[in-house]
């Protein structure tokens, strides 16, 4: 049984920064997104003899052997758990995001490893449920099931999924940064911001505040209030996470200057408005219909990438090879 699907990057307008549950994956506040439309992750599972020792994963044509693919092993744990099924599988995945784009691959990776997988293994799953099975995965890649802008719930096991919300038309613009200092991952950074931010507790409960903000900003149309919402949601978790001891600074000199750069287009008129995750890169809010301009003026600060709104994970084929030789 051969299943191939696709997902695409999301970018955050609030933030997840933290869990509430590491083992279920469940994170300490809501969090509101908007899918890409570029950079897809296609991802094969294919299940193969069951005597075999272990899964393998294929990355842009290069076997993985250490760390990502004990993730992916552990991921197809659980597909396998819920199926009721031991046998392995072999997993062949392309990933379009240009190195140093700075765009997590967790999120499309795991979105379209959910899909793919869960029809190999034969299970039937409603978005719903492949979005709780993602995020399994990687807590982002809940949000890339779902197409357009989605929320994330913070809850249980069963309540802890993402779905699409009504929203107006939005685009971004990504930054890519190259002068950045080697990164600390963000679960180990997840991690030392809980245990050591004195911030960390009101990052919480204003996340969560601005959650039910920014979905009434949304259902309104209202982008102003939507980018408004969106550059102060990135700069409070940046400022929690520098908090942390030792401290850890995801921004950049260069950063802070697309930031600046984003207050003053807006001081010309064109409403801009910065968010950036846990790298140097900058991504850029803006109307559809300003794309290009907001490219075009922070073309000066690294490499730009323009994008609309992104579609739905889906499932491109699922075949049963039946009796082919193997
Ligand atoms: C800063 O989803 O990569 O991009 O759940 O540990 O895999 P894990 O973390 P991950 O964290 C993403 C953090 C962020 C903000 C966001 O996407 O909401």
């Amino acid at each position: 049984m051969t299943a191939t699907a696709v997902a695409h990057p999301n970018i955050a307008l609030v933030k997840y920064w933290g869990k509430a549950d590491a083992d279920l994956a469940l994170p300490a506040t809501g969090s509101v997104s908007m899918g890409l439309d570029v950079f897809p992750t296609t991802t094969s599972v294919t299940l193969t003899d069951r005597r075999e020792a272990r899964d393998t994963f294929t990355l842009n044509g290069r076997v993985v052997d250490d760390g990502p693919l004990v993730r992916v092993e552990r991921f197809l744990d659980l597909v396998r758990g819920m199926a009721g099924s031991d046998a392995r599988a072999a997993v062949v995945s392309e990933n379009t995001v240009p190195t140093g784009a700075g765009l997590a691959s967790s999120a499309s990776g795991f979105a379209a490893l959910a899909v793919a997988a869960a029809a190999a293994y034969g299970l039937d799953l409603s978005e719903r449920d492949l979005s709780r099975l993602a995020r399994r995965g990687s807590g982002s890649a809940t949000r890339s099931i779902p197409g357009g802008v989605s929320v994330w719930h913070a809850g249980d096991d069963a309540g802890s999924f993402a779905e699409t919300v009504p929203a107006p038309p939005m685009a971004m613009v990504v930054v890519t940064i190259n002068d950045g200092p080697k990164e600390i991952g963000s679960r180990e950074a997840m991690r030392r911001t809980i245990a050591t931010s004195p911030f960390y507790p009101a990052w919480v409960s204003s996340t969560t505040e601005t959650v039910g903000d920014m979905l009434a900003a949304c259902a309104a149309g209202d982008f102003t209030r939507i980018g408004e919402l969106t550059e102060s949601n990135a700069l409070r978790m940046h400022a929690t996470i520098e908090g942390a001891f030792p401290p850890i600074r995801y921004l950049t000199s260069r950063s802070v200057a697309v930031f600046d750069a984003v207050v003053a287009m807006r001081a010309d008129g064109i409403e801009a408005y910065a968010t950036a995750d846990a790298g140097p890169n900058v991504v850029v809010l803006c109307r559809p219909e300003d794309r290009a301009r907001v490219a075009g003026a922070l073309d000066g600060f690294g490499a730009v990438i323009e994008s609309g709104t992104g579609p739905a994970a889906r499932l491109l084929r699922s075949e049963d090879p039946g009796d082919h030789p193997r």
